[in-house]
């Protein structure tokens, strides 16, 4: 008789619908007490209540029980830099300084593609054990941190995002293309992997700064060629960030005007930071579709300023919420959650866990425009899972005593929690943490 290959994860599940709006919002989501996850080929088959989904799971399905933890959609990081393994953690001052002293140097190591493969299995070791299962990330501007970046993701069946970085001035001659070659190599990267299994390539102009007009107008060809990547930049992210680029680009309205102007804008179009954005800014970013990354680690640790969430939201832009590993300083959305709501608090902005629960998964998921695919436990989905134990450090068990409801849980998470608090992160349906196989 044939066997199945089923498993049926048993556990507390949750997982997002919709937006929260707000503490009593309980429609928002599913959660089952007693839940079940059954996954088939590395898809979710069903999810939902521990009996109902045991009912319909084949007779040779591998039981795995997971209780009392949560099971939850694994996390998105959608900006992360590959590259900045090794940056993380770089004492400097702000963003240019700290790119010119710190970035800059270690992103020219990875002309050398053993570099990039040693880095990418620590890389990916760092993703998994944080419980983050798909992230959008920026490669160096050599073609061979592009494929250590996706062969190291092919290996472990992640669907991961990225490309190579384009910059042809104001950085070291070792680390600038050219607007041909960086089109060029773009190009012959998208053939090679963008669609190929579950990777997806970005165009990646770094930012303005590091790019001329020509190269800009390459990456506009790009996108316009290739309409299903997606493009990634930063915007408005330092004061001497905009000034400079107002200066290298001069006539335009705003920062948002040069990538505006080169057709650099729309529903597939990450911008970092956008911490300095005029009214202007927020109604073409409204327009497009274009979503703002909040960067939180990152804009505290390299001091550059608080991103206004209900301003943009108000504005009817989208929005996601990610590391920026190496100017951010954790690869864990649990940190970048807490650091978040920090931010958000001095703001008088407060965030429900719910709320910031479904922006680290299905939230993000919407604004990469992936949410049929990752994000959630619905049936049909990609079977990126992860197991969340909210007392796992002594600190968190003792406060775990006191709390009363699944939302004071996930702020036990948010606040306390790191890798620690995640027990095990299923790819594809395969265990990749705790249960991997060395
Ligand atoms: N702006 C241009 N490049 C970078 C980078 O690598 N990190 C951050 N935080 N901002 C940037
Ligand atoms: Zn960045």
């Amino acid at each position: 008789m044939a066997t199945s290959n089923a498993t049926l994860l048993r556990g507390r599940i949750l997982s997002f619908h919709r937006a929260p709006q707000g503490p009593d919002d309980h429609t928002a989501y599913l959660y089952e007490e007693d839940g079940a996850v059954l996954i088939e080929n590395g898809r979710i088959a069903a999810a939902g209540a521990y009996a109902e989904v045991a009912e319909r799971a084949p007779a040779d399905a591998r039981l795995t029980d997971h209780r009392p933890h949560l099971l939850l959609p694994g996390f998105i990081d959608p900006h992360i830099h590959f590259p900045q393994a090794q940056v993380i953690a770089s004492w400097a001052d702000q963003l240019l300084d700290w790119l010119n002293d710190h970035t800059f140097p270690a992103e020219m190591k990875f002309a050398d593609l053993a570099h990039g493969q040693r880095i990418a299995t620590a890389f990916y070791d760092a993703l998994i054990a944080h419980g983050t299962t798909t992230a959008v990330a920026y490669c160096s501007s050599h073609p061979n941190s592009v494929r250590a970046y996706f062969a190291e993701a092919e290996a472990r069946g992640m669907r991961m995002l990225g490309g190579k970085t384009m910059m042809d001035r104001n950085a070291p001659p070792a680390l600038c293309d050219t607007a041909q070659s960086a089109y060029d190599d773009s190009k012959a990267l998208i053939a090679e992997w963008h669609g190929r299994g579950r990777a997806s390539y970005v165009i990646t102009p770094r930012f303005a700064i590091t790019s001329t007009p020509a190269q800009l107008e390459a990456a506009g060809a790009l996108l316009a060629e290739h309409p299903d990547c997606h493009l990634q930049t930063h915007i408005n992210e330092n004061h001497n960030e905009i000034a400079y680029t107002l200066d290298l680009y001069p006539g335009h309205a705003d920062y948002l005007a040069v990538y505006e102007h080169y057709g650099l804008l729309g529903r597939k179009t990450l911008l970092g930071h956008c911490i300095h954005m005029n009214d202007r800014e927020l109604g073409v970013m409204r327009e497009t579709g274009s979503v703002a990354v909040f960067c939180p680690t990152s804009n505290l640790f390299l001091g550059s300023g608080l991103f206004d969430k209900a301003r943009l939201e108000t504005a009817g832009v989208r929005t996601a919420i990610a590391t920026d590993v190496g100017g951010g300083t954790s690869y864990s959305l649990l940190r970048t959650l807490d650091e978040g709501y920090k931010i958000l608090q001095l703001q008088r902005q407060r965030l429900h866990p719910f709320e910031t629960f479904y922006w680290a998964t299905r939230g993000n998921a919407e604004a990469l425009s992936l949410s049929e695919k990752i994000g959630t436990l619905d049936a049909d989905t990609e079977a990126d899972i992860i197991v969340l134990n909210p007392a796992a450090t002594p600190e968190m068990a003792l406060r775990h005593e006191t709390a009363r409801s699944l939302a004071d849980e996930l702020f036990i998470l948010q606040t306390l929690g790191d890798d620690r608090a995640v027990m095990e992160t299923y790819v594809a349906g395969k265990a990749m943490k705790a249960g991997r196989r060395i």
